[in-house]
């Protein structure tokens, strides 16, 4: 389904590449960490009924690939919402480049089953990395409903670590650093295995890369604490059709669009998910050096730029 407010801008130069579908402006952009960036921008219909754990797919111009992003927050009365991008590849790379006044084509959500969450009781949120954003809304609903919640939130470095203050803003907040160099050094595992020690931990959201939601999930297991996780397979088409997003969950292929993006964790066949990430790396990094090679061009010098060299004319 397709969604947003009125055409206010029209990054098209060429007028007949002016697409005729919804535009989303975006109104703020922040880099929260040396490759992570939220923009918030214009997309009344899905900030209206968004709910924690669900996502959007953007696709930020005509022939863009479509990119899935959790909506990490939204006001219905401003009418927008917030998206984190971890800049990886060619398009999210592209996508963070963009900034207020800039617009993007066609936003599609929100997709995938809310999370389920409990009504009281004491809730743990790990975050690691740029999984924290997803882990925000989570706590934010948690935290309005009454649940005691403690999120511990993990990066590299005290660079890396993002979202810290809107998730004291939620309960405790414990944050952890791969370095030392904040908080407390480690991994948020170490830190998770502290908080349930005691035994008053009801149910564990994580979500960042695989091998940390798997050892959250084997963490819990013996001690019987409700795991839920995010996966991030490659998506398509978000609505089930194209199988690129299957996962397998107790032994049965679920596709994470539209049955998930959230899951038990004590169901998920994790090696599955981490063979079918590492399936397309080389073919994202062929597209990020291409990308690379493409910039290098258009910021060559003018007088370059201006003569007829191949070069030049790829550039136009
Ligand atoms: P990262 O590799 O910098 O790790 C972030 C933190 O996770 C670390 O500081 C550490 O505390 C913890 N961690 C990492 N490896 C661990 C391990 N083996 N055991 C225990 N804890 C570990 O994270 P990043 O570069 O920000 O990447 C985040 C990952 O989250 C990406 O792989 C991304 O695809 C994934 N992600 C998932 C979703 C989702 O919906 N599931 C959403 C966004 C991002
Ligand atoms: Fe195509 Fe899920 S993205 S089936």
């Amino acid at each position: 389904m397709g969604a947003g407010g009125p055409i206010r801008h029209d990054p098209c130069s060429n007028p007949q590449e002016r697409p005729s579908f919804t535009m989303h402006t975006i109104l703020e952009r922040q880099q929260l960490s040396p490759n992570v960036t939220r923009l918030v921008l214009e997309a009344p219909r899905i900030a209206e009924i968004r709910q924690p754990g669900q996502f959007v797919i953007v696709h930020a111009a005509r022939g863009a690939e479509r990119i899935p992003l959790t909506i990490a927050d939204a006001d219905a009365k401003a009418g927008t919402i917030s998206l984190v991008i971890q800049a990886v590849g060619k398009s999210t790379n592209d996508l963070v480049e963009l900034g207020p006044g800039d617009a993007i084509a066609d936003i599609a959500g929100p997709l995938g089953r809310p999370t389920e969450l409990p009504d009281h009781g004491h809730a743990v949120c790990v975050g690691g990395g740029v999984g924290t954003a997803v882990i925000l809304p989570i706590a934010q609903e948690l935290h309005r409903r009454g649940v005691a919640v403690t999120s511990i939130i993990g990066g590299r470095s005290r660079e890396w670590v993002i979202l810290e203050p809107e998730l004291a803003a939620c309960g405790t907040v414990i944050t952890c650093t791969d370095d030392g160099s904040y908080g407390r050094p480690g991994f948020v595992t170490q830190a998770l295995a502290d908080v349930l020690a005691p035994g008053d931990v009801d149910e564990v959201f994580a979500v960042g890369p695989v091998p940390m939601m798997r050892a959250v999930a084997e963490m819990t297991r013996p001690l019987g604490v409700q795991t839920t996780v995010s996966l991030n397979p490659v998506m398509v088409d978000g609505t089930g059709m194209c199988g690129g997003c299957r996962v397998t969950i107790d032994g049965a292929t679920r596709y994470a669009c539209v049955d998930g993006p959230e899951f038990d964790g004590h169901l998920v066949d994790f090696r599955e998910l981490a063979d079918r990430l590492s399936t397309y790396r080389p073919f994202e990094q062929a597209a990020l050096e291409r990308r690379a090679c493409e910039i290098g061009l258009r910021t060559k010098p003018k007088a370059d730029a201006d003569s007829s060299t191949p070069a030049a004319g790829a550039n136009a």
